[in-house]
């Protein structure tokens, strides 16, 4: 058995785990080409979190969606760059907008240098993934803009909050499946769609990646609040500090909206949840409770659930081994501690 991808997936295909590194590793070279500037300067910002590692999740499903058609498609690895370079953009936007100080286990650069320096590497990555992805055609592109617009959407509707009216946690999904969902479909679409997988299945290859998607970004929540530093490389407890409510805190406000006495010490862990947690050791409470309680368990929970979803979809495909691989890819990302 062989190991391939972010969490230990196992893929007992040696075949496909020694292509999938192949292919990796062409991609990282791509990203340090796309990556390179004139200008010294914009060379280092921009190459300072492709350097910093990561997981390369979406990579990896543009490579292994090619595998349902011919993987060694010319467009095949560029996509696999223009996804990755996309997801990097929006990281070093993210940060900012989160004032979060660490990404991927070293300074973010709006610590490292300021928030102009930030939006202005992520604008570059942003300008070199739309020069690779216009050499893969006009449906590629526009593929990759209408995700952006979704993602960018998911962010605008996390920050405006649900209508008056509307069910927090229908919301939430909403917004989970525009900024996270939207970028891994296209990872899956585009890399089936350029290995000339036909039209059917590249649709059933997108869903998988919407599902995954999402189960993935709920995971990354409950992963805000459970992880340390160490092993996430990003600082515990950021959405809480933001005041981001993410499903753990949804499904501790359905808790506390009960009666008896459990619900009146949830709404009493909620009261701390929603206050001012800018001071160190409220935050540091906030964030110890919310991980004993129940809430915690039910959002990992909807995120298995969201995976189950996703290996489900992937029935009218092939049996071939990266189809395999993409069935334990849904129970590596729910349970993930990365
Ligand atoms: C972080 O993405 C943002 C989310 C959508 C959860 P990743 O967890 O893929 O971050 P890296 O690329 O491994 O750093
Ligand atoms: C951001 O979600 C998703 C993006 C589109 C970048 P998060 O704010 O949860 O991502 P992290 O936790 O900072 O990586
Ligand atoms: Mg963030
Ligand atoms: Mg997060």
């Amino acid at each position: 058995m062989t190991v391939v991808g972010p969490f230990g997936v196992s893929v007992r295909d040696t075949a496909l785990d020694a292509e999938i590194r192949a292919g990796l590793a062409a991609v990282e070279a791509g990203l340090v080409e796309a990556t390179k500037s004139d200008v010294p300067f914009l060379t280092e910002t921009a190459q300072h979190l492709v350097r910093a590692g990561g997981k390369r999740f979406r990579p990896l499903l543009t490579l292994l969606a090619s595998r349902f058609g011919d993987p060694d498609a010319p467009g095949v690895v560029p996509a696999a760059v223009v996804v990755e370079l996309t997801h990097l953009a929006t990281l070093y936007h993210d940060d900012i907008m989160d004032e979060a100080e660490v990404r991927r286990g070293v300074p973010s650069a709006n610590a490292n240098w300021d928030n102009s320096v930030a939006v202005l590497t992520g604008d570059f990555l942003f300008a070199r993934a739309s020069a690779i992805v216009a050499e893969l055609g006009p449906q590629a592109v526009r593929i990759q803009a209408e995700a952006f617009g979704r993602l960018v959407t998911g962010q605008m509707q996390e920050t405006s909050g649900p209508r008056p009216g509307q069910d927090p946690v229908g919301h939430y999904l909403d917004v989970v499946a525009g900024k996270t969902g939207s970028l891994i479909a296209v990872s899956m679409r585009l890399g089936s769609l350029l290995a000339g997988v036909e039209e059917p299945f590249v649709n059933v290859l997108a869903q998988f990646g919407e599902r995954i998607g999402v189960a993935f970004q709920l995971a990354d929540d409950v992963l805000d609040i459970a992880s340390d530093e160490l092993e996430s490389g990003k600082t515990p407890g950021t959405d809480l500090r933001e005041g981001v409510a993410t499903l753990p805190v949804l499904r501790l406000r359905e808790m506390a909206a009960g009666e008896g006495p459990a619900a009146a010490a949830d709404r009493e862990l909620l009261d701390l949840v929603e206050s001012d947690l800018s001071d160190d050791a409220r935050h540091a409470e906030a964030l110890a409770r919310l991980r004993r309680h129940p809430a915690l368990a039910q959002a990992r929970r909807d995120a298995l659930s969201f995976a189950d979803q996703a290996r489900q979809t992937l029935t009218p495909l092939p049996d071939i081994p990266a189809r395999r691989a993409l069935a334990e890819l849904c129970d590596a990302v729910a349970d993930r501690a990365v």
